[in-house]
C-alpha cells in the first residue's frame, strides 16, 4: 500500500468533505495507494480542531500555508479556498514542487486561469487536476462508457446542468460566493459551471459558440451585519451552444444550466444525450436511474437501468446498495490518486477534470459573459 501524504489549504464545507474521504479509505481495499492527512490551513481558527480530534496524523495546523508547503513531507496538497486566491495559492504550490488537486473554477476569471495554466506548464511533472465529482455516479460512468463505445449514433442534442435552490430565499445573507470581488464576474458560472462541462468535454465535445442569458434575480440580500448589500453576481445563467465532435465531424446543440435560484432543485446535476441509436438520461435527483433508449427501427420505449455500486473503484459496499454524493467525493479522490501513482487514469470516463479542461470552461465562462452583454452569439 503506498501513502501518498496530504496538505488541505482551506479547511471549509469540501476541506472536511476530502478529510472524511480520507478517514473512510478502507471502503477501497484494492486501491493500492492511500492518502495521509499531515497539515491542515485555515484562516479561521474555528475550523481545525475539527481536524485535530479525528485525525491522528495530522502534525501541523496553521494559518499559514506557506507553513504548510514548506514541510518535505507533504507530497500533495488540496486547495479549497475562496475564488479570488487561485491563483496565489496554485501558483504557490506548485512552486513548492507539490501535487495539486484544486478545486474549480481554477482561477476567478480568464487571467487568473491563463497564470495558473503557465505555472502548470513550469512543473511537467507534477499531477495537477480539478475537482468534479458527479461523473464518478455509476450511472455516469455507464453513460461514458456507452459514449467511448461509440453506442449512440448521431448525436441529436445534449443537455447538462447543475441546479440550486439555495438562493431562493432573498433573506439568505451574502456569503463570499455572492461577491463580484471574491467569487469573480463569472458568477454562478464560476461556482457550479465546470460541474455540468466535464461529460461533454470528456466526451471530447467542442463548444464552437454561445448564446448566454445571465440573470442576476435578487440584486441585495442581508449583509449578515444588519445591513442590506449589494448582490452582483449572477444567479443563474443559461447558455446554448454549438457543440462539434471534432472525431465525427457532428455538430448539435448544447443547453447548459447552472442556476443558483432553480425551485424545487436542491442540488441537481444532471445529464440528458439524445442519439439515432442510443438515448440516455441522469439526475442526481433520482440517482439510481439511468434512463435509457435503444432504437432499433421499431419501438421507441424508454427504460430504466437501475443502479447500484458499480463504481468505477471497487469498494466493500454491496453491489445493490445506493450511492450518494459523498460516495463520489471519494472515488473522485481515488481516481486522483489512482492516476498520481500509474500515471493515467483508470480510464477515459473515470479521470479527474484536466487542466486544459478547466481551461476551455474558462473560454466559454468568458464567452457568456460577452454574449449576454452584447446579446449575440459569441465563438470560440
Ligand atoms: N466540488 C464541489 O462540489 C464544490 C462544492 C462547494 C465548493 N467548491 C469549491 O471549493 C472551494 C472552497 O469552497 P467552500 O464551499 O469549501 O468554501 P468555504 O468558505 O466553506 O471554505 C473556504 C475556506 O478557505 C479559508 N480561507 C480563506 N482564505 C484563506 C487563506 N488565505 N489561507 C487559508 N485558508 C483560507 C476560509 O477560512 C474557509 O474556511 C471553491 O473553489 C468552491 O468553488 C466545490
Amino acid at each position: 500500500m503506498k501513502t501518498i501524504r496530504f496538505g488541505i489549504i482551506g479547511a471549509g464545507l469540501m476541506g472536511r468533505e476530502f478529510a472524511s474521504a480520507v478517514a473512510r479509505w478502507c471502503h477501497l481495499p484494492q486501491i493500492g495507494v492511500r492518502p495521509e492527512l499531515l497539515a491542515v490551513c485555515d484562516k479561521n481558527a474555528d475550523l481545525l480542531p475539527w481536524y485535530k480530534d479525528n485525525f491522528p496524523t495530522i502534525r501541523l495546523l496553521t494559518d499559514d500555508y506557506c507553513k504548510l508547503l514548506s514541510d518535505r513531507q507533504v507530497d500533495a496538497v488540496y486547495v479549497a479556498v475562496p475564488h479570488n486566491l487561485h491563483q496565489e495559492v496554485y501558483g504557490a504550490v506548485l512552486a513548492a514542487g507539490k501535487h495539486l488537486m484544486g478545486e474549480k473554477p481554477f482561477g476567478m476569471d480568464r487571467p487568473a486561469n491563463d497564470a495558473i495554466m503557465a505555472a502548470i506548464r513550469q512543473h511537467p511533472g507534477l499531477l495537477v487536476r480539478c475537482c468534479s465529482q458527479f461523473p464518478f455516479f455509476p450511472a455516469v460512468q455507464k453513460i461514458g462508457a456507452l459514449v467511448e463505445a461509440e453506442s449512440l449514433g448521431t448525436i441529436i442534442e445534449i443537455e447538462t446542468g447543475f441546479l440550486h435552490s439555495s438562493d431562493l430565499d432573498p433573506k439568505k445573507p451574502l456569503n463570499w460566493k455572492r461577491m463580484i470581488e471574491i467569487n469573480g464576474a463569472y458568477g454562478v458560472m464560476g461556482d457550479l459551471g465546470m460541474h455540468a462541462c466535464h461529460v461533454p468535454f470528456r466526451a471530447g465535445w467542442r463548444p464552437r459558440n454561445v448564446r448566454a442569458i445571465l440573470s442576476n434575480i435578487v440584486s441585495e440580500r442581508p449583509d449578515g451585519k444588519g445591513g442590506v448589500a449589494p448582490c452582483k453576481t449572477w444567479d443563474n445563467a443559461t447558455l446554448l451552444c454549438e457543440m462539434a465532435d471534432p472525431h465525427t465531424g457532428q455538430i448539435f446543440p448544447w443547453t447548459f444550466k447552472s442556476h443558483r435560484i432553480a425551485p424545487g432543485e436542491k442540488n441537481t446535476w444532471y445529464v440528458n444525450i439524445l442519439g439515432t441509436r442510443t438515448s440516455l438520461r441522469f439526475s442526481t435527483k433520482n440517482p439510481k436511474c439511468l434512463a435509457i433508449l435503444q432504437y432499433d427501427g421499431r419501438e421507441q420505449n424508454w427504460s430504466s437501468i437501475d443502479m447500484g455500486m458499480e463504481t468505477a473503484i471497487p469498494t466493500i459496499t454491496g453491489g445493490i446498495f445506493e450511492f450518494g454524493f459523498s460516495d463520489a467525493v471519494q472515488q473522485m479522490w481515488a481516481a486522483y490518486l489512482h492516476e498520481l501513482i500509474h500515471g493515467q487514469p483508470i480510464s477515459k470516463f473515470a479521470g479527474c477534470v484536466t487542466p486544459e479542461e478547466v481551461a476551455l470552461s474558462h473560454r466559454l465562462f468568458t464567452a457568456a459573459l460577452e454574449s449576454h452583454q452584447s446579446a449575440t452569439t459569441i465563438a470560440l
